[in-house]
């Protein structure tokens, strides 16, 4: 296991009804409030108004920025940044799934930077100093609500970047999984596949010997296999919603990636698919990730595929081939997805050959999984993981 540091400093309120929380939270930073939030959805399900009625209780004075984009986009943080400035903003509330929140986080760094926000995406060291963020989270799928990711599209250059720093880390979060009930069916899959990911990419690394690291993620996969079928029939099922909610934060707060070396594989290609075709990111990563695991399974990597299909599918390996029983871990996670009604084509996402080259390229050029992904990729081995997904 490397060196770490393990830094949360997120309040977590957790639960049905906590929202009761949300005046208290804000108020050690402020009482002028940008409140940010996405398409509507909370204004159909009552968490808008639940939340502005206490804190105009309160007295707090709010800005509201509403739209922002799934794969929020770069000109929506700079309106941010100028809200922010024209109103003396002191705090901002973000409402809402991963989008909401890493647009706000763009916006409270962007608001302490002279420069254009977009610049975070080519050197997070400029990520020095954020406006204070509480969240209020909507739906289960990033781990945004605690953590120091932000993910921001450009769509004049194509573009979908990551950016990070401390300063983005929320100071606090509302999780109620109540919030969560409104998810629809498509949103429920892709976040959970999303949170698969997150635990996926984690996982599957150069280094062994982080085994608290392993045993916690192979859980996390087990609880998300376990509550996203019954999240999909029942909405309403609080146990569901609730663990779903609760792994999407422990997938992403660090907790199974620290101490370990190497980047992440999959991301890097599915933002890629994002950024020119604006698709929804669990999605795209649902369906590159089954074909991820077959190219790179190998002599060297098969060890890890059994305990995956071992201890996540409990697959009896005892005098199998170790291919068999990996590969049948790898079709077990294509089947459930497949269950939550996911495609497992490109094709079915719109996406078809055109592009399929540059996109190789670019993932490889915006990232390091030439270097040191799990399993090294260039350019040719994104191409031929993409093309077996059409
Ligand atoms: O915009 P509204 O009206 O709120 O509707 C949203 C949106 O259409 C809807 N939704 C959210 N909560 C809902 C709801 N609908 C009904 N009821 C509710 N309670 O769901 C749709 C998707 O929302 P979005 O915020 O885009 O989803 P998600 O949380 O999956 O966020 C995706 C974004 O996060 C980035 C992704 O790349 C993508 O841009 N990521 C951020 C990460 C991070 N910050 O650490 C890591 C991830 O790997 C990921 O890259
Ligand atoms: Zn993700």
């Amino acid at each position: 296991m490397e060196n770490f540091n393990f830094y949360v400093p997120t309040h977590v309120c957790f639960g049905e009804g906590q929202i009761k929380q949300l005046t208290t939270v804000l108020k050690p930073y402020g009482k002028k409030v940008l409140m940010v939030y996405g398409g509507g959805s909370i204004k159909k399900n009552g968490i808008y108004d639940d939340a502005v009625s206490r804190m105009k209780a309160d007295n707090f004075e709010i800005i509201e920025l509403a739209g922002v984009e799934p794969n929020p986009r770069i000109d929506t943080v700079r309106r941010g940044v100028e809200m922010c400035r024209e109103n003396n903003i002191e705090v901002i509330l973000a409402v809402g799934g991963g989008s909401t929140i890493d647009c706000s986080k763009a916006i409270a760094a962007g608001v302490k930077y002279e420069g254009d926000p977009w610049d975070f995406t080519k050197d997070r060291s400029l990520v020095k100093d954020a406006l204070p963020l509480v969240t209020i989270l909507t739906m289960a799928a990033t781990g945004s609500e605690m953590n120091m990711g932000s993910v921001i599209t450009n769509l004049e250059t194509n573009e979908k970047l990551a950016t990070g720093g401390v300063a983005m880390i929320p100071k606090a979060s509302i999780l109620d999984p109540t919030y969560t009930y409104t998810v629809n069916k498509w949103q429920t899959a892709a976040g959970s596949a999303d949170i698969l990911s997150h635990l996926f990419e984690c996982y599957f690394t150069v280094n062994e010997g982080a085994a608290v690291q392993n045993r916690i993620a192979e859980g996390l996969m087990k609880t998300v296999l376990e509550y996203a079928p019954i999240a999909l029939t029942d909405p309403t099922n609080y146990e569901a919603r609730s663990n779903l909610m609760w792994s999407s934060s422990l997938a992403l707060n660090g907790l199974t990636r620290l101490g370990k070396k190497g980047v992440w594989s999959c991301h890097p290609i599915e933002h890629e698919l994002s950024a020119f075709y604006d698709i929804t990111h669990g999605i795209g990563l649902a369906i590159i990730t089954p074909s991820w695991m077959r190219y790179i399974l190998s002599e060297q990597t098969v060890e890890k595929f059994v305990s995956f299909a071992e201890n996540v599918w409990d697959i009896d390996s005892n005098n199998r081939d170790p291919f068999d029983v990996a590969n049948e871990g790898i079709d077990k996670l294509v089947e459930s997805f497949k269950s939550w009604g996911i495609p497992m084509t490109l094709a079915e996402v719109g996406i078809d050959h055109e592009k399929i080259r540059l996109m190789s390229e670019l993932a490889v050029k915006h990232s390091t999984i030439s270097e040191d992904a799990f399993v090294a990729l260039n350019a040719d081995d994104v191409e031929k993981i993409l093309l077996a997904c059409m």
